[in-house]
């Protein structure tokens, strides 16, 4: 695997499982593959969970890890081409990129959805960048429009903790003070759909995604009746995808908070979230801090959707 940034890029996703099995059984059975190289990670964004678990996953690979924070001690970076660069943006993106190409052997980036233009979010331009000039393989640390290492991980958590050979898995909308990307339910819709699991999604009226995520996808606006037998309930907030509302908030319904009621119309579906969660906007204290809630073990598979995906890219070298 040279670059990871969807679902299509891991292959057969029962395979992935359990190559993600085994690494987790035996996290330092490949350091081998990582002497002598050195990860790079790019955040244009803040982060917890990513930065540490793609650091722990490369260093259990044996790799070298530099991590820098492109808006915290580097120089301010132009993106667009054709810029009389007279502003404060004494860098531009088309010579950062190669330098820090020169630096390492592989390169994981966030970039996240900017919402200044719909093109540019869902054509990518930051990340696609990064894959044209910087000459090494890169993966998606969570980019514009997807998330494929949360969403791996949220694959590996499902699997661990099924019941059922074909379990309900509900991604549900729920309300958040502030605009949010619409990458990791986008994300998680594509690979549900690539994923054996009867899948459906919630949200209010307003907030149906892209399409080509969405697909044939059976979308409710009664959360009521998308939870019904759930076996998973996958909450997460994000803004608007439809013009002219693209990355605007335009509800914050309580109505659509994940509480001790709307669990009890589940089938004792189990709390998932990708974290950072915010409490009593999302999901009710009692939901996340019950036996069901599984989120702090889907955010311990983040080390290992990282690892899988390092550990291909570093046999690809
Ligand atoms: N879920 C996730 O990607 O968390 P961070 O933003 O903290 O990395």
């Amino acid at each position: 695997m040279r670059n990871f940034t969807t679902v299509a890029d891991i292959g057969d996703l029962n395979d992935a499982v359990k190559e993600a099995l085994e690494v987790k059984a035996d996290r330092f059975a490949f350091q081998h593959l990582g002497r002598n190289k050195t990860l790079l990670m790019i955040f244009f964004n803040s982060s917890l969970r990513t930065r540490l678990s793609t650091q722990k996953a490369a260093m259990n690979l044996g790799m070298n890890t530099i991590v820098l924070d492109v808006n915290q001690g580097a120089w301010k970076l132009e993106t667009e081409r054709g810029v009389i660069m007279d502003g404060d943006r004494p860098e531009h993106l088309l010579e950062a990129i190669p330098v820090m190409g020169c630096y390492c052997d592989v390169i994981g980036v966030r970039s996240f959805a900017r919402f200044e233009s719909k093109a540019d979010d869902y054509n990518e331009v930051i990340l696609n960048q990064f894959i044209k000039y910087s000459g090494r393989p890169v993966f998606s640390m969570e980019a514009a429009t997807r998330h494929p290492l949360q969403s791996f991980a949220d694959l590996i958590t499902i699997e661990e903790y099924k019941t059922k050979q074909r379990p309900k898995v509900v991604m549900t909308w729920a309300p958040h003070p502030k605009a949010l990307p619409q990458a990791v339910p986008n994300s998680f819709a594509e690979w549900m759909r690539a994923a054996d699991v009867d899948f459906v999604i919630a949200n209010p009226e307003g907030y149906d995604l892209d399409p080509q995520f969405v697909g044939d996808t059976k979308v409710y606006h009664n959360q009521d009746e998308a939870l019904k037998g759930a076996d998973f309930v996958y909450a997460k907030n994000w803004s608007a995808f439809a013009d002219p509302n693209y990355g605007k908030v335009i509800s914050t319904d309580r109505s659509w908070t994940v509480t001790a009621d709307k669990m009890a119309l589940t089938d004792n579906a189990f709390f998932m979230h990708c974290l950072p969660v915010r409490r009593n906007m999302i999901v009710s204290d009692d939901v996340i801090e019950s036996p069901r809630s599984i989120v702090i073990p889907e955010a311990a598979n983040r080390e290992i959707s990282a690892q899988v995906v390092l550990k291909r890219i570093l046999q690809s070298l």
